[in-house]
């Protein structure tokens, strides 16, 4: 392959205007990139989220994409530039320097300032992810165990909702297979209470809707709050492998208005109370379809 030194001078005169191809035929490319998603908002692969949690976390998420892209923008720019500018022309050596005190400070101070933004917002949503109001609408157990969860409202033992499998892994039942996942209800506009716990090995409570991951743990307790945003039904699972029914340890959230879910539980303890029907509470996973609305 020839070297450019010896690429004859009409060949290395035509660079500049393939580089101009190139730069029209990418600007076309970002152009169409960009402008194909302009109906919508792009998210990135992130999601909005149904909660007030989930929203700052987006947020975040969101600024952060946006200045990775201007950094990306940025750097690409100038690899080009460096590369169309100073590329070789002919064999005479350019200016030899080892340092440039203006360019070093730029390329430390402002990633520091980056650093430091990035820092300062990341702080203050995880304290807001973190924080837990004084007077919850709901305090909600969440218990994960191999293979299921079980959700107790109010923290009294009172109503109880969790998987077909009762947590009795050595005889889990045929109906386990189908497909009776339990549902997390919640209240819309109100702050729900978690208090997560694992009753054996590691679990992952996770709800994509929620923008939330959280570990369930043995022997730890683990606090947070949702403030949901809209009415829905959205699909939840354990995120860390757990053994051999792993990939069955699903679950739903219903988010339902104040009013229903105040129905909703008066309706469940009137269940527990009435003679007979206890069991019926305790395994009310049955409501559970599998997350579709
Ligand atoms: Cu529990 Cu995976």
């Amino acid at each position: 392959m020839a070297s450019l030194a010896s690429m004859p001078r009409s060949r290395l005169a035509s660079v500049p205007g393939a580089a101009r191809r190139v730069a029209i035929a990418t600007t076309c490319v970002a152009a169409a990139v960009v402008l194909a998603g302009c109906n919508e908002e792009p998210t990135w692969g992130a999601t909005k989220g149904v909660t007030k949690q989930a929203h700052d976390e987006f947020k975040l998420w969101y600024g952060m994409a946006l200045a990775g892209i201007a950094v990306a923008a940025i750097v690409w720019a100038l690899i080009f530039w460096a590369i169309l500018r100073y590329r070789r022309r002919d064999d005479r050596i350019p200016k030899q320097f080892q340092d440039h005190r203006v360019l070093e400070l730029i390329y430390t101070i402002v990633p520091v300032i980056m650093v430091v933004i990035i820092f300062i917002f990341t702080v203050a949503v995880e304290n807001f992810m973190d924080a837990n109001p004084a007077k919850p609408a709901a305090r909600i157990d969440v218990t994960a165990y191999q293979w299921g969860w079980r959700f107790a409202y109010d923290r009294t033992g009172g109503v109880v909702v969790q998987s077909a499998n009762n947590g009795h892994p050595t005889t889990l039942p045929r109906s386990y297979f189908a497909k009776q996942y339990p549902t997390l209800t919640l209240p819309e506009g109100q702050t729900s209470r978690i208090y997560l716990r694992s009753n054996d090995v590691v679990h992952g409570f996770y709800v994509h809707a929620f923008n939330f991951s959280r570990y369930a743990l043995p022997g730890w307790l683990n606090i947070f709050s949702f403030t949901p945003t809209r009415t829905g039904w959205f699909p939840g699972q354990c995120t860390q492998y757990c053994g051999l029914y792993h990939s069955e340890m699903l679950f739903n959230v219903h988010i339902v208005t104040p009013a229903e879910f105040r129905t909703w539980l008066a309706h469940k303890e009137s269940q527990l109370h009435s003679p007979g029907a206890v069991t019926t509470a305790e395994t009310s996973s049955s409501t559970g379809t599998g997350g579709s609305p």
